[in-house]
């Protein structure tokens, strides 16, 4: 089986435009600007309208994708999305994609579901397909509409959550050593209670009963969130690092997963590194869950945080639990 080394062409992102502050969700539940701000770092998230669904995101962001990689969607056959709130349980949300972006029949075209870490799975799905030589350009996109699965009257989980997507598109690396050098993934299935939306799936199918009890939206016991996602991110950016010979000090970006700036903080100080080595815009989107990495990868580039020969690492966890982490050299 030939192997081929895998590299990032372009990247685009989108958010739609209706801005939530935390003076809109204090006006919803029991909360302050101040208690949100204090406890996640988060302002403001980003609310998708009634008629648009996660797909829709979605195309904005690969459209923008395919400009910034001068790639055409005719030339796509590979298409992964990383997503927790598809548009439909059936189909799956990358088909409703590649019909609206006219990417060719002849695609391959599926879900990924791996909550926050999501888009680090559905890269490492793509990479690994990209090398095996049966594929050659991919487009991997992480795109939510959360709004549509937030309790609203949960003041413990609402204010973290926001809508929006991010896209890559992936092709083959003119040079070993330039592009995506490595990826680590992990689960840890005995945690699945932590971070669940329980209804809606075939061990509860949503009845009027189910809704009634509000299964159909996240339920998360937040303070263990918060502990095992600095302990595992910590572990999956060392682990990346060991692999690789490299020490945390030669990393030039860190593009954590945007959950809680307390999150970050606390993973910046385990590893020994300035919290400006972290790109962070959880103050403007709240947690985008597999979004919020290729928004966040989009932003840093476009802000010239990211120069020819960097290394960039990208680190997430999610429901599940989920953890990975990507290795990028420019
Ligand atoms: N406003 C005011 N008070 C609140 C709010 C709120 N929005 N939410 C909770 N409180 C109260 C609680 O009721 C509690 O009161 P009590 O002591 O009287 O019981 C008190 O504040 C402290 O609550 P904690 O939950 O202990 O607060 P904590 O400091 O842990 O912060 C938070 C809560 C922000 C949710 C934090 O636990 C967290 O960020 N956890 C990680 C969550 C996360 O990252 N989830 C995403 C996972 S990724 C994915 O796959 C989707």
């Amino acid at each position: 089986m030939p192997t081929r080394s895998t590299v990032i062409l372009g990247t685009g992102s989108y958010a739609p435009d209706r801005i939530l502050t935390n003076e809109d969700v204090a006006k919803m539940v029991d909360t302050s600007d101040e208690w949100i701000r204090a406890r996640s770092g988060i302002r403001e998230r980003r609310i998708a309208g009634p008629d648009e669904a996660t797909s829709d995101l979605a195309i904005q962001a690969a459209r923008r994708a395919f400009e910034d990689s001068g790639v055409k969607a005719s030339e796509i056959d590979l298409v992964v999305v990383a997503t927790v709130t598809p548009d439909y349980p059936m189909p799956s949300t990358a088909c409703i994609i590649q019909h609206k972006l006219g990417i060719p029949s002849t695609a391959a075209c599926f879900d990924v579901n791996a909550a926050c870490s999501g888009f680090i799975y559905a890269i490492d799905t793509a990479c690994a397909m990209i090398s095996s030589g049966r594929y050659s350009k991919a487009l991997v996109i992480g795109a939510e509409k959360l709004s549509s699965v937030v309790d609203w009257q949960d003041r413990g989980t609402c204010m973290l959550f926001g809508d929006g997507a991010g896209a890559v598109v992936i092709g083959v690396s003119p040079k070993r050593g330039i592009g995506l050098i490595g990826t680590k993934l992990g689960s840890l299935g005995e945690d699945t209670d932590l971070l669940i939306i329980p209804g809606g799936g075939s061990r509860t199918p949503t009845t009027p009963d189910s809704i009634a009890r509000g299964e159909q939206f996240i339920k998360m016991k937040g303070k263990e969130v918060f502990k095992l996602a600095v302990r595992v991110m910590e572990e999956a950016a060392r682990d990346i690092l060991e692999q690789h010979g490299l020490a945390a000090h030669q990393i030039d970006l860190v593009i954590p997963h945007q959950a809680n700036l307390r999150i970050i903080d606390a993973i910046a100080q385990y590893l020994e590194l300035p919290v400006e080595r972290f790109f962070v815009n959880v103050d403007r989107y709240g947690n985008t869950s597999a979004a919020s990495i290729p928004i966040a990868l989009d932003e840093a580039r476009k802000a010239g945080r990211i120069k020819q020969g960097e290394l960039t690492l990208l680190v997430a966890f999610g429901a599940g639990l989920t953890y990975g982490s990507a290795l990028i050299r420019w």
